[in-house]
């Protein structure tokens, strides 16, 4: 397993609608071992595989001890609905309230090729739906009214002037910190 760097706001593969897998090889079978060491260094509750710069519809998600890999996920039933805090790896300190289905039924195929149907609720649900949105190229902040994204795009913008790219390595403290 290798950690891999996150792609920031700004890099043209997070607007990108990512590609269906089909069939689950070795290498997607890495991309999934890699996307959770990174999220789980990047201490993430999902990330998809577009936010580590590949274009494939693959994401994982790690909330209420239940870790799970989604290999082209469809969401197949949805209910509710409920605003909560989000925030994304992809665009660090920024966080919005997000009116999102408060219980989604998924199916999506796993590391070992097996279709597989999730029902959902709160957190989870949010996580899902969330990490499905980035297959598609959408990002949280899409969800929230024309002037709170704008300040909140301000903002990121201010506090990221000084970026030379929008690829950033992921760390592990603990490493850094010997
Ligand atoms: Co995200």
């Amino acid at each position: 397993m290798s950690l891999r760097s996150l792609h920031l706001l700004g890099s043209p593969v997070l607007r990108q609608r990512s590609a269906e897998v089909g069939t689950v090889d070795d290498e997607v079978r890495r991309l999934v071992d890699d996307m959770y060491e990174t999220m789980e260094v990047a201490k993430g509750v999902g990330l998809a595989a577009n936010q580590v710069g590949v274009a494939r519809r693959v994401a994982v998600v790690d909330v209420e001890e239940d870790r799970f890999e989604m290999i082209d996920p469809v969401i197949v039933e949805s209910e509710g609905r409920v605003a909560a805090e989000e925030g994304c790896l992809s665009i660090p300190e920024i966080f919005g309230d997000v009116n999102r289905p408060e219980r989604v039924v998924i199916e999506a195929t796993d590391r070992h090729g097996a279709r597989y149907r999730k029902e959902a609720v709160g957190l989870k649900a949010r996580a899902i739906q969330h990490e499905i949105d980035h297959l598609d190229g959408i990002l949280f902040l899409d969800h929230l009214s024309l002037v709170k994204r704008q300040i909140l795009l301000a903002r990121y913008r201010r506090d990221h002037k000084d970026d030379t790219g929008y690829v950033k390595e992921v760390q592990a403290e603990s490493a850094s910190q010997e």
